[in-house]
């Protein structure tokens, strides 16, 4: 059966481990001025977004690119999901194309397992509405780690609209995995019931913020909303918001962006030596170039080609 990637749960904290190694192998790769390796080529590889996105799919794009893959993406807007197209029927014109990977993200649960029922093809879940988006977790452990090694008795706190991110949901399973202790925080409305079941605390203030060794905020999803879950976005801000006075120097600070300036993060500690959110977003392509790695060319015991042999062996690259 084909390998996907739909959920952190389906990886042990080997299978996280054996990702972030690959990622730092490819980190590389990223320092180099031909930043390519052939290790995808003659694969394709289906970038299909039903939902806005500028990182998970531009990362994704140079990730594929840089493997060599060829890549296709679709958006919903101008493709035929336009004209009413289903999403099945919509999977089973591009499967005609043999893709190797679909990277999908939609706004519906579920969406990215579907896929993984109706294509031959590998899928990776780039986000499947309020579910998951494994993806930016492992890119979130990569940046973490890489910024301070183990993670191991680490206390991340992450605070915000819990309720309607599939980022924290995927970050709690992951970071737990790692040996962090896990707390999330927001307003009651803005926490789903039962999530100590995912291996977390909760708090509803940010009264014990202090004990965080890293603050990871995030983004009010309006988009996911039907009605009023906080009284006003000022009301929030003045309860939650992470500003200069609530985050110590010897704090991190995190966010999967887009911030929303003003919101949960004030202009000043977004542009701060704490925040690691431009970092996050340059992990993104190595994480994602060993995901695709780790699901087309991981299994089977074949080794990465040595950084070496891939320069020599990598395609010249137009200017
Ligand atoms: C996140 C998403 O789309 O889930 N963004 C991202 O992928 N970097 C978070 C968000 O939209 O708030």
């Amino acid at each position: 059966m084909t390998r996907s990637l739909l959920s952190i749960d389906d990886l042990s904290r080997m299978d996280i481990e054996r990702i972030l190694g690959r990622a730092e192998s490819f980190a590389e790769v990223a320092g180099r001025e031909v930043k390519k390796v052939p290790t995808l080529r003659g694969r394709t590889v289906i970038n299909l977004f039903y939902e806005s996105s500028t990182r998970t799919a531009s990362s994704f794009e140079i990730a594929a690119k840089r493997l060599s893959a060829d890549l296709v993406s679709v958006r919903a807007a101008g493709s035929s999901v336009d004209k009413g197209e289903s999403l099945k029927d919509t999977i089973q014109t591009l499967s005609a194309y043999d893709p190797a990977v679909i990277v999908i993200r939609s706004p519906y649960a579920g969406a990215a397992a579907l896929v993984a029922r109706w294509s031959a093809a590998a899928v990776v879940n780039a986000g499947d509405g309020k579910r998951e988006h494994p993806t930016q977790a492992l890119l979130d452990v990569y940046t973490l780690r890489r910024r301070l090694g183990s993670l191991d008795g680490l206390k991340v706190w992450i605070v915000g609209d819990v309720l309607h991110s599939r980022v924290a949901r995927s970050n709690v399973l992951a970071f737990g995995r790692m040996g962090c202790e896990v707390t999330v925080c927001g307003p009651p409305t803005l926490i789903p019931r039962e999530v100590e079941s995912l291996g977390c605390r909760v708090r509803h203030s940010l009264d014990d913020l202090g004990e965080a060794d890293v603050i990871y905020a995030l983004r009010m999803q309006h988009e996911r909303m039907e009605g009023s879950f906080v009284p006003s976005l000022r009301e929030y801000a003045a309860r939650f918001q992470i500003h200069a006075r609530r985050l110590s120097p010897r704090q991190l600070l995190m966010h999967p962006g887009p911030v929303n300036r003003g919101v949960e993060l004030s202009a000043e500690v977004i542009d701060s030596p704490q925040a690691l959110i431009i970092p996050q977003v340059e992990s993104g392509i190595v994480v994602r170039m060993a995901v695709l790695f780790d699901l087309l060319a991981g299994g089977g015991g074949r080794a990465a080609p040595e950084p070496q042999a891939q320069a020599t062996a990598a395609e010249p690259q137009p200017a």
